[in-house]
């Protein structure tokens, strides 16, 4: 059940701005289920007033973790919506790197949470031959995600989508076959980077950005903020993929163009 007047009131208001301090999120950036998972945390935990729910935040460092990993839910899978990467296989970096003339494609995964969707992208870009001088930049707001991405380490139901030659190619199992672990060869393809996308600025001349399933979110003015941003950064002829449950329905205003379900391009 949603609580908006819970969520507007000047106790919880006084709360996000001591929090944007420490952690520096602006909660109000975001829509209702975040809130509401900042309350059911506060339930869970029992503490009675905003004032306690910050003391334990700002003064235990396991707390603040416990925190930001509810808030940031940090689901992943490699090959998310499967078919659109194998249109990015098979139509769209080919004719990028005819396009470009080049092999040196810039991509960024912003959101990458736990790494699946970088790896997956770095696994590509060697089938495509792309060159790993170029790393794939992989971003997230959480410190903890990152560091299981850097790690690499999978298991076979976060792998499922992967087609069996990648798994024999780009990985080492353990475990009777439960465990997977990413090839240093794919590993090398990406730099990891903390960056909040509301705050920070963001590169240009990029080739092909992911931005899935993180701004579903994030409320509308924060979204229409944030598709112009990624706007800026793609280099003209490049590509924005979004989530397959989100739609950018002004992307003609922003100055994007259609390019299938999911996809759009700048000209
Ligand atoms: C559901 S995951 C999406 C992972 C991946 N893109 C996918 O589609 O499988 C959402 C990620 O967005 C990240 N995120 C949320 N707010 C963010 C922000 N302001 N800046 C950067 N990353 C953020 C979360 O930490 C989380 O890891």
């Amino acid at each position: 059940m949603e609580e908006p007047s819970l969520y507007n009131s000047p106790e919880y208001e006084a709360f996000k701005q001591k929090l944007r301090k420490i952690i520096g999120l602006d909660l109000n950036s975001y829509k209702n289920q975040i809130h509401r998972r900042v309350h059911m945390l506060r339930d869970r935990w029992n503490v009675k007033t905003y004032d306690d729910y910050f003391s334990m935040i700002k003064n235990d460092d396991k707390k603040l973790r416990e925190f930001l990993d509810y808030l940031t839910i940090n689901v992943s899978e490699f090959f998310r919506n499967d078919k659109q990467w194998w249109k990015l296989r098979d139509q769209l970096l080919p004719e990028l790197v005819k396009k470009r003339g080049t092999r040196r494609l810039k991509l960024w995964s912003a959101g990458c949470a736990t790494g699946e969707e970088p790896y997956s992208l770095a696994i590509l870009s060697a089938v495509c031959g792309l060159e790993a001088s170029v790393p794939v930049l992989a971003c997230d707001i959480d410190q903890g995600a990152l560091a299981i991405a850097q790690k690499g380490t999978y298991l076979k139901r976060q792998l499922l989508n992967a087609p069996p030659d990648y798994l024999h190619k780009y990985f080492t199992t353990s475990d009777g076959g439960e465990t997977y672990q990413i090839n240093s060869e794919i590993k090398r393809r990406i730099t990891w980077k903390r960056f909040n996308m509301i705050d920070d600025s963001f590169g240009t001349g990029f080739d092909v950005i992911l931005c899935r399933n993180v701004v579903i979110y994030f409320t509308m003015e924060t979204k229409a903020a944030l598709y112009a941003k990624f706007y800026n950064a793609l280099a003209p002829g490049g590509y924005f993929l979004v989530g397959s449950t989100e739609q950018i329905f002004e992307y003609k205003k922003i100055g994007f163009e259609s390019a299938g379900p999911f996809l759009y391009t700048k000209k």
